[in-house]
Protein backbone atom coordinates (compact mmCIF):
# COMPACT_ATOMS: atom_id res chain seq x y z
CA UNK A 1 0.00 0.00 0.00
CA UNK A 2 1.03 3.56 -0.99
CA UNK A 3 2.71 5.90 1.63
CA UNK A 4 1.00 8.95 2.32
CA UNK A 5 3.31 11.85 2.09
CA UNK A 6 2.10 15.14 3.49
CA UNK A 7 1.97 18.21 1.14
CA UNK A 8 3.83 21.26 2.50
CA UNK A 9 2.00 24.27 2.26
CA UNK A 10 -2.01 24.39 3.76
CA UNK A 11 -4.28 23.83 1.05
CA UNK A 12 -7.06 26.20 2.16
CA UNK A 13 -11.13 25.56 1.99
CA UNK A 14 -11.61 28.44 -0.58
CA UNK A 15 -9.87 31.25 -2.31
CA UNK A 16 -11.22 33.98 -4.04
CA UNK A 17 -9.99 34.71 -8.21
CA UNK A 18 -8.87 38.10 -8.10
CA UNK A 19 -7.26 38.65 -11.22
CA UNK A 20 -5.49 42.14 -13.06
CA UNK A 21 -9.16 43.25 -14.23
CA UNK A 22 -10.76 43.44 -10.67
CA UNK A 23 -7.37 45.02 -9.41
CA UNK A 24 -7.22 47.97 -11.96
CA UNK A 25 -10.71 48.54 -11.99
CA UNK A 26 -10.56 48.81 -8.19
CA UNK A 27 -7.68 50.81 -8.29
CA UNK A 28 -9.92 53.25 -10.87
CA UNK A 29 -12.50 53.71 -7.94
CA UNK A 30 -9.87 54.47 -5.70
CA UNK A 31 -8.12 57.07 -7.84
CA UNK A 32 -11.14 58.34 -8.99
CA UNK A 33 -12.17 60.44 -5.56
CA UNK A 34 -15.49 58.48 -5.62
CA UNK A 35 -15.07 55.16 -3.29
CA UNK A 36 -18.95 54.59 -1.72
CA UNK A 37 -21.88 53.83 -3.33
CA UNK A 38 -21.86 55.33 -6.52
CA UNK A 39 -21.61 54.87 -10.49
CA UNK A 40 -19.69 51.64 -10.50
CA UNK A 41 -22.22 49.90 -8.07
CA UNK A 42 -25.13 51.31 -10.45
CA UNK A 43 -23.62 49.25 -13.58
CA UNK A 44 -23.20 46.27 -11.34
CA UNK A 45 -27.16 46.64 -10.41
CA UNK A 46 -28.00 47.09 -13.78
CA UNK A 47 -25.62 44.23 -14.80
CA UNK A 48 -27.99 41.99 -12.63
CA UNK A 49 -30.71 43.54 -13.88
CA UNK A 50 -30.42 42.81 -17.30
CA UNK A 51 -29.31 39.16 -16.27
CA UNK A 52 -32.25 38.60 -14.67
CA UNK A 53 -34.48 39.87 -17.65
CA UNK A 54 -35.91 42.81 -16.18
CA UNK A 55 -35.94 41.82 -12.42
CA UNK A 56 -35.45 44.85 -9.97
CA UNK A 57 -31.71 44.50 -8.53
CA UNK A 58 -30.43 46.18 -5.33
CA UNK A 59 -26.81 46.28 -4.39
CA UNK A 60 -26.31 45.56 -0.44
CA UNK A 61 -23.09 45.15 1.75
CA UNK A 62 -24.21 41.37 2.83
CA UNK A 63 -26.68 38.92 2.08
CA UNK A 64 -27.57 38.65 5.48
CA UNK A 65 -28.51 42.73 5.32
CA UNK A 66 -30.63 41.94 1.74
CA UNK A 67 -32.52 38.98 3.67
CA UNK A 68 -33.01 41.31 6.39
CA UNK A 69 -34.72 44.00 4.07
CA UNK A 70 -36.93 41.64 2.06
CA UNK A 71 -38.72 40.12 5.63
CA UNK A 72 -39.12 43.63 7.07
CA UNK A 73 -41.10 44.91 3.74
CA UNK A 74 -43.70 42.11 4.63
CA UNK A 75 -44.33 44.15 7.74
CA UNK A 76 -45.06 41.16 9.80
CA UNK A 77 -47.28 41.37 13.53
CA UNK A 78 -44.85 40.14 15.67
CA UNK A 79 -45.20 36.20 16.66
CA UNK A 80 -46.13 35.89 12.96
CA UNK A 81 -44.29 32.73 11.65
CA UNK A 82 -41.39 32.10 9.10
CA UNK A 83 -40.75 28.85 7.55
CA UNK A 84 -37.35 28.46 6.54
CA UNK A 85 -34.55 24.91 6.68
CA UNK A 86 -32.50 24.18 9.84
CA UNK A 87 -29.76 23.49 7.62
CA UNK A 88 -28.77 27.17 6.47
CA UNK A 89 -25.86 29.83 7.45
CA UNK A 90 -27.47 31.47 11.17
CA UNK A 91 -28.39 34.88 9.56
CA UNK A 92 -30.85 33.28 7.41
CA UNK A 93 -32.62 32.42 10.33
CA UNK A 94 -31.19 35.03 12.90
CA UNK A 95 -33.08 37.58 10.34
CA UNK A 96 -36.33 36.05 11.03
CA UNK A 97 -36.08 36.81 14.79
CA UNK A 98 -34.36 39.88 14.69
CA UNK A 99 -37.49 40.98 12.79
CA UNK A 100 -39.94 39.93 15.53
CA UNK A 101 -41.07 37.24 13.92
CA UNK A 102 -41.55 33.26 15.10
CA UNK A 103 -38.96 30.84 13.58
CA UNK A 104 -40.85 27.05 12.36
CA UNK A 105 -38.39 24.93 10.33
CA UNK A 106 -39.29 21.82 8.10
CA UNK A 107 -37.20 19.23 7.70
CA UNK A 108 -34.62 18.53 4.42
CA UNK A 109 -34.29 15.90 2.27
CA UNK A 110 -31.79 13.60 3.93
CA UNK A 111 -29.58 13.35 0.34
CA UNK A 112 -29.96 16.75 -1.05
CA UNK A 113 -30.64 18.49 1.70
CA UNK A 114 -32.89 20.52 0.27
CA UNK A 115 -36.20 21.78 2.37
CA UNK A 116 -39.29 19.16 1.90
CA UNK A 117 -41.82 20.80 0.29
CA UNK A 118 -44.52 18.12 2.21
CA UNK A 119 -42.56 19.47 5.17
CA UNK A 120 -43.16 23.00 4.57
CA UNK A 121 -46.84 21.98 3.77
CA UNK A 122 -46.99 20.09 7.27
CA UNK A 123 -45.94 23.11 9.21
CA UNK A 124 -48.27 26.00 8.15
CA UNK A 125 -50.33 27.27 10.89
CA UNK A 126 -52.71 30.26 11.04
CA UNK A 127 -49.84 32.32 11.81
CA UNK A 128 -47.38 31.34 8.64
CA UNK A 129 -46.77 34.75 6.93
CA UNK A 130 -43.53 33.51 4.56
CA UNK A 131 -41.64 30.77 3.55
CA UNK A 132 -37.27 30.95 3.30
CA UNK A 133 -35.84 28.52 1.30
CA UNK A 134 -32.39 28.26 0.50
CA UNK A 135 -31.22 26.82 -2.52
CA UNK A 136 -28.21 24.86 -0.65
CA UNK A 137 -24.76 24.44 -1.73
CA UNK A 138 -25.71 26.02 -4.98
CA UNK A 139 -28.87 23.31 -6.34
CA UNK A 140 -31.86 24.84 -6.53
CA UNK A 141 -34.56 24.01 -3.70
CA UNK A 142 -38.34 22.23 -6.12
CA UNK A 143 -39.77 25.39 -6.47
CA UNK A 144 -42.39 24.21 -8.39
CA UNK A 145 -43.98 22.89 -5.41
CA UNK A 146 -42.86 25.08 -2.71
CA UNK A 147 -44.30 28.10 -4.82
CA UNK A 148 -48.03 26.75 -5.18
CA UNK A 149 -47.84 26.01 -1.53
CA UNK A 150 -47.43 29.60 -0.89
CA UNK A 151 -49.74 30.37 -3.47
CA UNK A 152 -52.63 28.54 -2.09
CA UNK A 153 -51.66 29.69 1.25
CA UNK A 154 -51.16 33.15 0.10
CA UNK A 155 -47.36 33.04 1.74
CA UNK A 156 -44.68 35.12 0.43
CA UNK A 157 -41.77 33.48 -1.09
CA UNK A 158 -38.03 34.46 0.12
CA UNK A 159 -35.48 32.80 -1.59
CA UNK A 160 -32.01 32.77 0.27
CA UNK A 161 -29.95 32.56 -3.18
CA UNK A 162 -27.18 33.10 -1.19
CA UNK A 163 -25.27 30.04 -2.52
CA UNK A 164 -27.08 30.03 -6.26
CA UNK A 165 -25.72 33.02 -7.98
CA UNK A 166 -25.72 31.30 -11.91
CA UNK A 167 -27.91 28.16 -10.54
CA UNK A 168 -31.35 27.29 -12.62
CA UNK A 169 -33.95 25.71 -12.06
CA UNK A 170 -36.49 24.23 -14.46
CA UNK A 171 -34.11 26.35 -17.31
CA UNK A 172 -34.67 29.54 -15.52
CA UNK A 173 -32.14 31.25 -13.58
CA UNK A 174 -32.56 31.45 -9.75
CA UNK A 175 -34.31 35.13 -8.83
CA UNK A 176 -35.28 35.85 -12.87
CA UNK A 177 -38.87 35.25 -11.97
CA UNK A 178 -38.86 35.51 -7.57
CA UNK A 179 -40.76 37.45 -5.57
CA UNK A 180 -36.95 38.09 -3.69
CA UNK A 181 -33.80 36.42 -3.87
CA UNK A 182 -30.73 37.24 -2.54
CA UNK A 183 -27.14 36.66 -3.41
CA UNK A 184 -23.98 36.74 -0.99
CA UNK A 185 -21.00 37.88 -2.72
CA UNK A 186 -18.63 36.97 0.67
CA UNK A 187 -15.00 36.00 -0.40
CA UNK A 188 -15.87 32.19 -0.53
CA UNK A 189 -19.22 32.60 -3.07
CA UNK A 190 -18.75 31.47 -6.85
CA UNK A 191 -18.38 35.22 -7.51
CA UNK A 192 -17.32 37.81 -4.70
CA UNK A 193 -17.51 41.42 -3.74
CA UNK A 194 -15.29 41.30 -0.80
CA UNK A 195 -18.60 41.53 1.29
CA UNK A 196 -21.56 42.28 -0.39
CA UNK A 197 -24.66 40.73 -1.98
CA UNK A 198 -27.69 41.69 -4.01
CA UNK A 199 -31.25 41.28 -4.17
CA UNK A 200 -33.54 40.89 -7.55
CA UNK A 201 -36.81 41.45 -6.48
CA UNK A 202 -40.11 41.28 -9.02
CA UNK A 203 -42.28 44.23 -7.21
CA UNK A 204 -40.91 47.93 -8.28
CA UNK A 205 -42.46 49.26 -5.30
CA UNK A 206 -40.95 46.93 -2.63
CA UNK A 207 -37.88 47.26 -4.41
CA UNK A 208 -37.89 51.02 -4.20
CA UNK A 209 -38.62 50.91 -0.27
CA UNK A 210 -35.70 48.07 0.25
CA UNK A 211 -33.54 50.52 -2.09
CA UNK A 212 -34.13 52.93 0.57
CA UNK A 213 -34.09 51.41 3.50
CA UNK A 214 -30.37 50.03 2.35
CA UNK A 215 -29.37 53.78 3.27
CA UNK A 216 -30.96 54.98 6.48
CA UNK A 217 -34.24 55.13 5.38
CA UNK A 218 -33.76 58.45 3.78
CA UNK A 219 -35.18 59.86 0.04
CA UNK A 220 -31.43 60.55 -1.44
CA UNK A 221 -28.26 58.30 -1.31
CA UNK A 222 -25.01 59.88 -0.50
CA UNK A 223 -24.37 59.80 -4.90
CA UNK A 224 -27.44 61.79 -5.54
CA UNK A 225 -26.52 64.37 -3.03
CA UNK A 226 -22.93 64.85 -3.88
CA UNK A 227 -22.55 64.19 -7.37
CA UNK A 228 -22.73 66.79 -10.14
CA UNK A 229 -26.15 67.91 -10.12
CA UNK A 230 -27.01 66.57 -6.85
CA UNK A 231 -29.34 67.60 -4.32
CA UNK A 232 -27.69 68.19 -0.83
CA UNK A 233 -31.53 67.97 0.55
CA UNK A 234 -32.87 64.66 1.83
CA UNK A 235 -35.93 63.91 3.68
CA UNK A 236 -36.32 60.83 6.49
CA UNK A 237 -39.17 58.58 4.57
CA UNK A 238 -38.68 55.86 7.31
CA UNK A 239 -35.93 54.98 9.69
CA UNK A 240 -33.15 52.74 8.32
CA UNK A 241 -30.13 50.88 7.73
CA UNK A 242 -26.36 51.28 6.85
CA UNK A 243 -26.72 48.36 3.89
CA UNK A 244 -25.28 50.20 1.14
CA UNK A 245 -22.58 48.53 -0.91
CA UNK A 246 -19.45 50.64 -1.77
CA UNK A 247 -17.99 51.33 -4.94
CA UNK A 248 -14.82 49.74 -4.18
CA UNK A 249 -16.96 46.56 -3.84
CA UNK A 250 -18.73 47.23 -6.82
CA UNK A 251 -15.88 47.53 -8.80
CA UNK A 252 -14.54 43.76 -8.29
CA UNK A 253 -18.36 42.33 -8.63
CA UNK A 254 -18.39 44.18 -12.09
CA UNK A 255 -15.76 41.73 -13.70
CA UNK A 256 -16.71 39.02 -10.90
CA UNK A 257 -19.70 38.37 -12.57
CA UNK A 258 -18.72 38.92 -16.39
CA UNK A 259 -16.46 35.65 -15.23
CA UNK A 260 -18.99 33.69 -13.43
CA UNK A 261 -20.22 31.28 -16.24
CA UNK A 262 -16.74 30.19 -16.73
CA UNK A 263 -16.14 30.21 -13.08
CA UNK A 264 -19.14 27.85 -12.46
CA UNK A 265 -18.13 25.48 -15.54
CA UNK A 266 -14.49 25.29 -13.72
CA UNK A 267 -16.65 24.59 -10.14
CA UNK A 268 -18.59 21.89 -12.23
CA UNK A 269 -15.67 20.32 -13.70
CA UNK A 270 -14.14 19.96 -10.30
CA UNK A 271 -17.15 18.44 -8.56
CA UNK A 272 -17.30 16.14 -11.13
CA UNK A 273 -13.83 15.05 -10.86
CA UNK A 274 -13.98 14.96 -7.12
CA UNK A 275 -17.53 12.31 -7.38
CA UNK A 276 -15.40 10.53 -9.61
CA UNK A 277 -12.45 10.25 -7.30
CA UNK A 278 -15.04 9.52 -4.27
CA UNK A 279 -16.48 6.75 -6.70
CA UNK A 280 -15.12 3.81 -4.84
CA UNK A 281 -14.86 5.25 -1.22
CA UNK A 282 -18.35 4.34 0.12
CA UNK A 283 -16.93 5.93 3.83
CA UNK A 284 -17.62 9.33 2.00
CA UNK A 285 -20.70 10.26 0.87
CA UNK A 286 -21.28 13.07 -1.49
CA UNK A 287 -24.91 14.76 -1.72
CA UNK A 288 -26.93 13.64 -4.33
CA UNK A 289 -28.01 16.63 -7.12
CA UNK A 290 -31.77 16.45 -6.96
CA UNK A 291 -33.55 14.94 -9.07
CA UNK A 292 -35.68 17.52 -11.61
CA UNK A 293 -34.16 19.59 -13.80
CA UNK A 294 -31.44 22.03 -12.96
CA UNK A 295 -28.42 23.59 -13.35
CA UNK A 296 -26.14 23.44 -10.25
CA UNK A 297 -23.65 26.30 -9.28
CA UNK A 298 -21.78 24.09 -7.20
CA UNK A 299 -20.57 26.74 -4.13
CA UNK A 300 -19.94 23.97 -2.37
CA UNK A 301 -18.94 20.47 -2.36
CA UNK A 302 -20.50 18.70 0.86
CA UNK A 303 -19.90 15.35 1.83
CA UNK A 304 -21.24 12.98 4.87
CA UNK A 305 -18.72 10.52 6.44
CA UNK A 306 -20.23 7.43 7.25
CA UNK A 307 -19.90 7.09 11.05
CA UNK A 308 -21.20 4.04 11.78
CA UNK A 309 -18.27 2.08 9.76
CA UNK A 310 -15.91 4.46 11.13
CA UNK A 311 -14.28 4.76 14.46
CA UNK A 312 -13.76 8.49 13.98
CA UNK A 313 -16.44 11.40 14.56
CA UNK A 314 -16.84 14.09 12.06
CA UNK A 315 -14.96 16.85 13.92
CA UNK A 316 -11.69 14.45 14.46
CA UNK A 317 -11.84 13.37 10.67
CA UNK A 318 -11.64 17.52 10.08
CA UNK A 319 -9.15 17.59 11.88
CA UNK A 320 -6.74 15.04 10.55
CA UNK A 321 -7.59 17.02 7.29
CA UNK A 322 -5.86 19.75 8.60
CA UNK A 323 -2.78 18.03 9.88
CA UNK A 324 -2.54 16.90 6.36
CA UNK A 325 -2.48 19.96 5.53
CA UNK A 326 -6.30 20.16 3.89
CA UNK A 327 -8.70 22.87 4.71
CA UNK A 328 -12.53 21.71 4.90
CA UNK A 329 -15.81 23.69 5.89
CA UNK A 330 -18.80 23.32 7.53
CA UNK A 331 -22.19 23.57 6.49
CA UNK A 332 -23.88 23.44 8.38
CA UNK A 333 -24.81 22.40 11.93
CA UNK A 334 -28.13 22.31 12.48
CA UNK A 335 -29.62 25.47 13.63
CA UNK A 336 -32.61 24.09 15.61
CA UNK A 337 -29.17 22.87 17.71
CA UNK A 338 -27.90 26.02 18.45
CA UNK A 339 -28.33 27.32 21.92
CA UNK A 340 -30.54 30.39 21.37
CA UNK A 341 -32.64 28.15 19.39
CA UNK A 342 -32.89 25.38 22.33
CA UNK A 343 -33.68 28.15 24.71
CA UNK A 344 -36.46 29.74 23.11
CA UNK A 345 -38.25 26.53 21.41
CA UNK A 346 -37.31 24.28 23.35
CA UNK A 347 -35.91 22.15 20.00
CA UNK A 348 -33.93 19.00 21.05
CA UNK A 349 -32.64 16.28 18.82
CA UNK A 350 -35.48 14.19 16.95
CA UNK A 351 -37.18 17.21 15.98
CA UNK A 352 -35.71 17.31 12.69
CA UNK A 353 -34.39 13.67 11.55
CA UNK A 354 -32.82 14.48 8.26
CA UNK A 355 -30.87 17.48 9.31
CA UNK A 356 -29.59 16.38 12.50
CA UNK A 357 -28.38 12.73 10.88
CA UNK A 358 -26.75 15.19 8.11
CA UNK A 359 -25.08 17.75 10.81
CA UNK A 360 -23.51 14.97 12.89
CA UNK A 361 -21.43 13.66 9.50
CA UNK A 362 -21.47 16.14 6.89
CA UNK A 363 -18.49 18.60 6.14
CA UNK A 364 -17.59 20.48 2.95
CA UNK A 365 -14.03 19.95 0.73
CA UNK A 366 -12.17 22.52 -1.29
CA UNK A 367 -13.96 23.55 -4.22
CA UNK A 368 -13.28 26.93 -6.41
CA UNK A 369 -11.62 27.85 -9.72
CA UNK A 370 -7.96 28.04 -8.63
CA UNK A 371 -8.09 24.30 -7.09
CA UNK A 372 -5.71 21.70 -9.72
CA UNK A 373 -7.14 18.13 -10.50
CA UNK A 374 -3.92 17.70 -8.28
CA UNK A 375 -4.95 19.11 -5.79
CA UNK A 376 -8.42 17.09 -5.47
CA UNK A 377 -6.44 13.91 -5.62
CA UNK A 378 -4.19 15.03 -2.71
CA UNK A 379 -7.49 16.00 -0.85
CA UNK A 380 -9.18 12.33 -1.65
CA UNK A 381 -5.74 10.36 -1.35
CA UNK A 382 -5.32 12.30 2.37
CA UNK A 383 -9.00 10.83 3.07
CA UNK A 384 -8.35 7.44 2.26
CA UNK A 385 -5.42 7.28 4.10
CA UNK A 386 -7.72 8.19 7.34
CA UNK A 387 -10.13 5.86 6.77
CA UNK A 388 -7.68 3.32 6.30
CA UNK A 389 -6.33 4.02 9.99
CA UNK A 390 -10.10 4.53 11.28
CA UNK A 391 -11.92 1.56 10.63
CA UNK A 392 -13.10 -0.66 13.03
CA UNK A 393 -10.69 -4.00 14.22
CA UNK A 394 -11.97 -6.86 11.77
CA UNK A 395 -13.24 -4.44 8.72
CA UNK A 396 -11.32 -4.23 5.52
CA UNK A 397 -13.46 -2.31 3.65
C1 LIG B 1 -27.30 30.06 3.05
C2 LIG B 1 -26.70 31.38 3.40
N1 LIG B 1 -27.51 32.43 3.58
C3 LIG B 1 -27.02 33.64 3.89
C4 LIG B 1 -25.67 33.86 4.04
C5 LIG B 1 -25.18 35.21 4.40
O1 LIG B 1 -24.35 35.74 3.42
P1 LIG B 1 -23.44 37.01 3.74
O2 LIG B 1 -22.18 36.49 4.33
O3 LIG B 1 -23.23 37.66 2.40
O4 LIG B 1 -24.19 37.87 4.67
C6 LIG B 1 -24.78 32.80 3.86
C7 LIG B 1 -23.35 33.00 4.02
O5 LIG B 1 -22.54 32.15 3.93
C8 LIG B 1 -25.31 31.52 3.53
O6 LIG B 1 -24.50 30.47 3.37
Amino acid sequence: MALFHTREKFLPFCRPTIQEDEISEVLDCLKSGWITTGPKTARLEEEFHAWSGGQEAIAVNSATAGLHLAIITLDLAPDDEIITTPVTWPSTVNNIEICGCRTVFADVDRDTLQISPGEIEARITGRTRAVIPVHFAGAPCDLDPIRKICQRHNLSLIEDAAHAVGTRYRNRLIGSNSEVAVFSFHPIKNMTTGEGGMILCGDSERAQRMRMLRFHGISRDAWRRYAKGGVPQYEVIEPGYKYNMLDIEAAMGIHQFRKLPAFNQRRRELAENYRALLADVPEVMPLEPPDYDHEHAWHLFVVRIDTDRLDITRDEFMLKLQEKNVGTGLHFPAVHLQSYYRKKYGFSRGMYPNAEWNSDRLFSLPLYPLLSEDDQAYVVNAMKDIIRHCRPKGKTS
